[in-house]
């Protein structure tokens, strides 16, 4: 509950005592109520305030979060089959919501967000943001078939062609792969393109950020230096 003088300041409406005039004025209605009173308290996110018949509604603080997720969670916000979801990993006030998708069974790096146009960019082909993955295959791969990957491979059930990727070995089985879109399971289905099977992912990087000292099931707040550095490289403010 917030005051009401107090609430219209902090959507930016008017300073606190032009508030108190505006609401003297009779400009200011709760819930289709004129309101007069300087006591009255509303319910943020909850209440409907107008000022001159307009809804002013509570700037959310923008928060970026990067979590690290643990396998058996999913990266939707409900699930149909009531299995975790990775927001019940993470407990901040305002609505977060993660940045693309990582599998029920993929762990690593997620970023969550309130920030949507941030979101759409860090997500959209166009602006090529990096995932880099660490995958465990069942067989080891030839270097023929990861040279496949560098290339580009067609994902038959998305019916597209994947753009060249950078594809390191760690192993005869192991592999580090940087892609630049996120379509469904897009690097399984890549490993499965030439004949390989991913029985282990996580997400290792997005763009150049990382961390590997953040726990599995953990998450913190992205720095002010890292939340400037992802807004740039996703060019989120440029168009
Ligand atoms: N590619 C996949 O196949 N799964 C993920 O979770 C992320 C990328």
């Amino acid at each position: 509950m917030m005051r009401l003088q107090k609430y219209l300041a902090a959507c930016g409406v008017a300073s606190r005592r032009s508030a108190e005039n505006m609401i003297a004025a009779g400009r200011v209605a709760v819930n289709g109520q004129t309101v007069t009173e300087m006591g009255t308290s509303v319910e943020e996110y909850v209440d409907e305030v107008t000022v001159d018949g307009n809804v002013v509604t509570l700037e959310e603080r923008k928060v970026y979060i990067l979590l690290s997720k643990p396998k058996g969670y999913v990266t939707t916000a409900q699930d149909t089959h009531g299995r975790p979801t990775v927001l019940d990993l993470v407990d901040v006030p305002e609505r977060v919501f993660p940045v693309g998708r990582l599998d029920l069974n993929t762990e690593g790096l997620l970023i969550l967000t309130n920030d949507g146009e941030f979101a759409n960019h860090m997500m959209h082909p166009k602006y090529e943001c990096e995932k880099t993955y660490f995958a465990r295959l069942a067989e080891p791969l030839g270097d023929a078939e990861a040279d496949k990957l560098r290339h580009g491979v067609w994902i038959e059930e998305e019916q597209f062609t994947t753009s060249p990727a950078t594809v390191v070995r760690r192993d005869a089985n192991k592999f580090s792969i940087t892609i630049r879109e996120g379509k469904k399971r897009q690097v399984r289905r890549m490993f499965e393109a030439v004949g390989g099977k991913v029985l282990y992912l996580r997400r290792t990087a997005i763009g150049k950020l990382r961390d590997t000292d953040l726990e599995k099931g953990k998450w913190r707040y992205l720095t002010d230096e890292e939340v400037r550095y992802l807004l740039e490289y996703s060019g989120t403010g440029r168009d």
